[in-house]
């Protein structure tokens, strides 16, 4: 398999999980500590030598893309203001990745917002990233998928174990481990009851797959919640082609739920030696510790 060089990244959600913080901002742009939501994944998505990055957007979303480009103006303001550290800042994220957009003119599900990127795809393989799951690793979470894959000659999507309670929120993979953290796969289902599903593994919204994915999702009927859902073609791709799995090491949030997207915020927080310390005494004042 070739070297992974482009990422998907679906960005047309409403947000409705995150009201009212995002009636009016993209909930990509939300920041977690001191960069937006959206920063993150593309920084992940970088740091594992993906140089293109495909938005899957709608007109609402368009400071997304901007955000990803020079701002000249203010880039001026700085340099005139000898705020040299906080220009480089800001130029390096628009220099960090290629931008491309393209529109999902109908919100038809996660499966559909991929296929809106077939023709900018073409027939490498490719990475999608859900740019709700934060994921902090020394490893970024996409480049172990992206390591199986190229080894493994094969579609690869990322896993984490979760509670039997919540496995109906997620795609579930059943599977078979043949190294530690790595598995063969043997069958998707999409938001399964508790009751019917395989195992705990849940897809965590990282996957590497090979172009022949669209021509599943081309024949994909609408599944749960009347969407066309990327785990149902995953599914068939896998019969025929086999899939691998891996479990994904490292700390993930989702930051469309208030208290994961709190955690990070304080996660990143307490990272920073400038903020690390009056953060943590503001922590122990609320939590009424010593
Ligand atoms: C999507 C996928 C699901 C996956 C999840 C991860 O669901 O359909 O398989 O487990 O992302 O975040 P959504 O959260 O969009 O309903």
């Amino acid at each position: 398999m070739k070297p992974i060089r482009k990422v998907v990244i679906p960005v047309a959600g409403w947000g409705t999980r995150s009201l009212p913080a995002t009636k009016n901002v993209p909930k990509e742009m939300l920041p977690v500590f001191n960069k937006p939501v959206i920063q993150h994944v593309v920084e992940e998505a970088r740091a594992a030598g993906i140089t293109d990055v495909v938005f899957v957007t709608n007109r609402d979303k368009s400071v997304i893309e901007d955000y990803f480009d020079h701002n000249l103006q203010l880039e001026g303001i700085l340099e005139r203001a000898g705020k040299y550290e906080l220009l480089h800042t800001i130029q390096r994220v628009a220099e960090e990745v290629n931008v491309i957009a393209v529109r999902q003119k109908e919100q038809k599900g996660l499966g559909h917002a991929v296929l809106c990127a077939r023709q900018i795809i073409g027939d490498d393989p490719f990475a999608i990233m859900v740019g709700d799951d934060l994921i902090f690793s020394g490893v970024p979470g996409i480049r172990q998928l992206a390591d199986v894959a190229l080894a493994e000659n094969k579609s690869v999507v990322g896993v984490m174990e979760v509670p039997e309670e919540n496995v109906s929120r997620y795609g579930i993979v059943d599977g078979e481990e043949t190294a530690p953290g790595v598995y063969k796969v043997r069958g998707l289902v999409e938001k399964p009851k508790k009751e019917d599903a395989p195992s705990r593994l849940a897809i965590v919204g990282r996957y590497v797959l090979t172009a022949d994915i669209f021509d599943y999702l081309e024949k994909t009927a609408p599944g749960v919640g009347g969407e066309i859902q990327l785990t149902d073609a995953m599914a068939a791709m896998c019969q025929d082609q086999g899939m691998m799995a891996v479990k994904i090491a490292g700390k993930r949030f989702d930051a469309g739920n208030w208290p994961e997207f709190l955690s990070a915020n304080i996660y990143f927080g307490l990272q920073d030696e400038s903020v690390r310390y009056q953060l943590i005494d503001e922590l122990k004042q609320f939590l009424q510790l010593n």
